[in-house]
């Protein structure tokens, strides 16, 4: 029965993966039905107001479930261009993605966070995944495909939290693959010597649609499991979805931290992406 218009402009959004369909430790202030030219987001974008720490002043924070209220996406079918766009079309500039993934390194054990800062894309190409066609080419530049100063935040916030449970890896490259079967062992062998952290089915086309509509956008990664490589037993979705919920206390913790950080004034550049503002108009190729 919430409010289903929003008077004022959410600039940071969290996209919620599996385990993490909702973020009810937040107080939502509005429910937004919003359509795309792109069709319907996963799920209704809920707004919450994120009291600053500091100044206690209300900042609006969008939220979305990737794979639906109810879970009812797989990651091929989650409409990422709907999503983005549906973010994009209320303010939103900033977008903290949270996924579960696997870990491809003994390193990383199952519930620590990662904060990637590279992507491999292993989908097949099924997925929709640029705005850019039928005549409107643009080529945008993806070397690294998560926000240097959002990243920065969320790192330092991952941290803060280390001696209350949380363990952070800062850096990492994420192999997104199709799904929604797991891989074979010769290819999570094979993901390895690639150099691979950590493997989802999400982050991808997700961070490439982002990149386009010029948001600053950075996943932070929960390892749920480690992949088939190790010989832990192989991944089923009983030992993501354990993993996940006994996390999603510290993830929630985890999104507070950096709602809190990023609400403070000296972010508000940041936060509306002020540094991509335009960059993508020297991809377009006109004609
Ligand atoms: N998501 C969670 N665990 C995963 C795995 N092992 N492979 C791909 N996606 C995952």
């Amino acid at each position: 029965d919430l409010p289903t218009t929003y008077n004022g402009t959410p600039r940071i959004a969290v996209i919620g993966g599996t385990g993490l369909e909702s973020l009810e430790n937040f107080h939502p202030v509005a429910c937004l039905d919003i359509d795309t030219p792109w069709g319907k987001p996963s799920s209704p974008v809920t707004i919450s107001e994120h009291p600053s720490p500091t100044t206690g002043k209300p900042t609006p924070v969008a939220f979305l479930a990737r794979h639906g209220v109810h879970h009812q996406f797989a990651p091929h079918e989650v409409p990422a261009r709907a999503n983005i766009a549906a973010l994009r079309s209320i303010g939103v500039r900033c977008v903290i993605a949270f996924s579960a993934a696997g870990s491809l390194q003994e390193a990383v054990k199952p519930r620590d966070f990662v904060v990637p800062d590279q992507v491999i894309d292993r989908t097949k190409g099924i997925r929709p995944f640029t705005f850019f066609e039928g005549g409107f080419v643009c080529h945008v530049p993806f070397a690294d495909p998560f926000d240097a100063g959002v990243g920065k935040v969320v790192r330092k916030c991952g941290h803060s939290l280390e001696g209350e449970g949380v363990t952070l890896h800062d850096q990492g490259t994420v192999i997104c693959m199709e799904g929604p079967q797991f891989s074979t062992r010769a290819e999570s062998n094979m993901y390895r010597l690639w150099g691979g952290t950590v493997i989802n089915m999400s982050v991808l086309p997700e961070a490439k649609l982002a990149a386009e509509a010029e948001m600053a956008y950075q996943m932070v990664v929960m390892s749920t499991d480690y992949d088939c490589w190790h010989d832990s037993g192989d991944v089923s979705v009983e030992m993501v979805m354990g993993h996940m919920k006994a996390n999603a206390i510290n993830a929630r913790r985890f999104i507070g931290a950096v709602l809190d950080e990023l609400s403070r004034e000296e972010h508000a550049d940041l936060v509306a992406a002020k540094h991509l503002e335009g960059g993508r108009k020297f991809g377009v190729s006109t004609h």
